[in-house]
């Protein structure tokens, strides 16, 4: 028989077990098939509806829906927006599972940080777990479809091959550099700028709402990079010394947690020039903050990441992608209260003050 302590701990354990359950029941550090992912999501968008809702923005060249988790707290306001997708090639598995793990990550914090409510408060963040859904799909077939990296999409007439690389599809100066024409090849960029569904997709999404959205990070493997606008050597962001900046601390950041060393730059310095990618496009439109992750390994293991290693590089990557969205929310919010910011804060009070409005609301 239990006495009324006992009791009281048994049900202490369930609240405790009914609190954690929610991580224990999905496990963010496998690998999940697309029927597994759509299933999640729409659990995630249940079990937080005060916060996540599903959007569809789009169908594949096979007719799927293309979605994204939106969150935030609504203000009943226009908000702005972090963009954050994963899965834009089939094959680089860990991209789908660092999107899962982010936004598990950003709904169980807000509750305790005031940092990351005072974020969802500011932002919405639009984070489309796999892009590339028919792809991803056919990566899951058998083993000899496991390195698939394009769409789905049939190549122009007479061509025996399928598939367009979607990350040289997008409209920034598209076709030029880091791209093949041959319909059979892994970097083939489409007959078209923007000819796939699947491209047409973010960039109308995102499009319709560029003015609002901060900051654009698509998410890779493998090469532990991060890299900013842009692909072609010829053209440079004029944001370019901040991105670098904001970048490298992000990879400090990344580095800390458990030491793994991901370069920061261009594609053309440190890994290859290239035309086409949703990357520059989303600079191009104005999104002041573009970035890739290219996640671990380093090669040894590439596009077939062991699961053992789901956990650390999520975890790394999480730090280096929030440095970032914290860098971009404060500067947004906040001001910088050094330099420009600080002059025209000191120039308002000035203002204030000689009109005597000092009190109440400041
Ligand atoms: C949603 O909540 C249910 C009930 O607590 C839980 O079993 C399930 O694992 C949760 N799903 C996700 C994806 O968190
Ligand atoms: C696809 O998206 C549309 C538009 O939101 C929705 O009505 C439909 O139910 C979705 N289909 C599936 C299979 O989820
Ligand atoms: C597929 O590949 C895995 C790992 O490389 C291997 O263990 C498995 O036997 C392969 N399956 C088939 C059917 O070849
Ligand atoms: C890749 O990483 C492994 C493990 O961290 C390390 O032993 C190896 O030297 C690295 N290789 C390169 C080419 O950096
Ligand atoms: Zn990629």
């Amino acid at each position: 028989m239990l006495n009324s302590a006992a009791l009281g701990f048994v049900v202490l354990l369930s609240a405790v077990e009914a609190a954690t359950n929610e991580r224990v029941n999905y496990d963010y550090y496998k690998y999940h098939s697309m029927p597994e992912i759509s299933k999640w999501m729409t659990q995630i968008a249940q079990n937080h509806s005060e916060v996540v809702t599903i959007m569809d923005y789009g169908q594949t060249y096979e007719k799927r829906n293309i979605s994204l988790l939106k969150i935030g707290l609504s203000t009943g306001e226009r908000k702005k927006a972090i963009w954050m997708d994963c899965g834009i090639h089939a094959r680089e598995w860990i991209a789908p599972a660092f999107c899962q793990y982010f936004v598990s990550q950003i709904l169980q914090t807000y509750k305790t940080d005031p940092k990351m409510e005072e974020m969802m408060k500011n932002m919405d963040f639009y984070v489309t777990p796999v892009l590339n859904v028919d792809g991803y799909l056919y990566s899951w077939k058998d083993n000899n479809t496991r390195l698939w990296r394009k769409n789905r999409s049939p190549g122009p007439p007479g061509c025996k091959c399928d598939g367009t690389d979607l990350n040289r599809n997008f409209d920034a100066n598209w076709g030029t550099v880091g791209v093949s024409s041959d319909c059979c090849s892994n970097t083939y960029c489409g007959s078209d700028r923007v000819s796939e569904p699947e491209a047409q997709a973010v960039a109308s999404f995102v499009g319709s709402r560029k003015e609002d959205i901060l900051c654009f990070l698509t998410i890779h493997s493998y090469s532990q990079l991060l890299l900013i606008p842009y692909g072609n050597p010829n053209f440079i962001a004029p944001n370019q010394d901040e991105l670098m900046e904001v970048g490298l601390a992000a990879a400090e950041a990344i580095k800390a947690v458990h030491g793994k060393i991901y370069k920061v730059g261009t594609s053309p310095a440190v890994l290859y020039a290239n035309s086409g990618s949703s990357r520059d496009w989303a600079r191009m439109q104005g999104i002041p903050f573009a970035y890739t992750f290219e996640l671990r390994d380093n090669g040894t293991f590439g596009f077939e990441l062991p699961e053992n290693q789901i956990q650390p590089t999520c975890e790394e990557a999480y730090s280096g992608a929030l440095h970032i969205v914290n860098y971009v929310h404060d500067k947004t919010f906040k001001g910088p209260m050094d330099g420009a910011g600080a002059t025209a804060a000191a120039a308002l009070w000035t203002v204030l003050l000689a009109v005597g409005v000092t009190s109440a609301s400041m």
